[in-house]
């Protein structure tokens, strides 16, 4: 597939397959991924992929969580509620979801369900739970930046070979679960994971293509007119 290709097709999926994702299919998409740059070379980041027993349990833990009113607990800052166009843009892509998946603004049990297929990792078979050494921690958000780029790498190296992802922040809002389950080591700090499996095309909401802010909107060209 072309690059270009998978960069304009890739989109979120958001329901999976039961079907399991082989190891080797895995590590070639790891692999491909960490090809990533990063501030002078240093690929701070760790992928801890979880499939059957241990999935389950962080499935089952985030849901017991969340349900019970725990407060969520991550260990990067949390980004707190988006306000003005950052906030449109929230909502616009909510309602794209909601009314794919005939979700009406008053069904709150609906609504309830969408939100809580996020802690389960979108029920998918396979979640990536993506974390970066402590250490580079005390050098301010660079690290981050890595984390990034690395993982946008990931998902569309997945892509290319028929998988669909999502990143998913919701499924790390309770970090002491995942850390649990998939046996963080002390020195690394869970940044986020990625939901990964075979697309269900009978699910809506995977056909959901998201708007983007045009180039006139986001770029500023200096120096060109002279
Ligand atoms: C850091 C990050 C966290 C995200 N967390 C979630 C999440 O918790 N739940 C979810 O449904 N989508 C999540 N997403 C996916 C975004 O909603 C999605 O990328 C965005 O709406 C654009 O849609 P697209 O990926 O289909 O182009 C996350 C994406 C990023 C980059």
């Amino acid at each position: 597939m072309e690059l270009t290709q998978a960069m304009q097709g890739r989109r979120s999926i958001r329901g999976y397959k039961p079907d399991p994702v082989p190891r080797a299919l895995l590590e070639d998409i790891i692999a491909l991924a960490s090809r990533a740059p990063s501030s002078m070379n240093t690929q701070p980041w760790h992928f801890h992929v979880l499939t059957g027993a241990p999935l389950e349990a962080v499935r089952k833990g985030n849901s017991e969580r969340m349900l019970a009113g725990v407060p969520p607990q991550r260990e990067i800052p949390d980004h707190g509620a988006y306000e003005g166009v950052h906030r449109d843009r929230q909502v616009g892509i909510a309602k794209q979801l909601f009314a794919a998946m005939g979700i009406a603004r008053d069904d709150k049990e609906r609504r309830q369900d969408w939100v809580m297929r996020g802690f389960r990792q979108f029920d998918a078979p396979v979640s990536v739970v993506v974390t970066f050494d402590k250490s580079v921690e005390n050098q301010g958000t660079i690290g981050h930046f890595d984390l990034g780029a690395v993982t946008y790498g990931l998902v569309l190296a997945a892509w290319d070979r028929g998988l669909g992802t999502v990143i998913n922040g919701q499924g790390i809002m309770q970090s002491p679960v995942v850390r649990e389950h998939a046996q963080i080591p002390e020195d690394q700090v869970i940044m986020t994971c990625v939901a990964m499996g075979w697309p269900d095309e009978t699910f809506e909401a995977n056909g959901v293509v998201s708007t983007r802010r045009s180039v006139e909107d986001t770029a500023r060209f200096v120096g060109f007119d002279e």
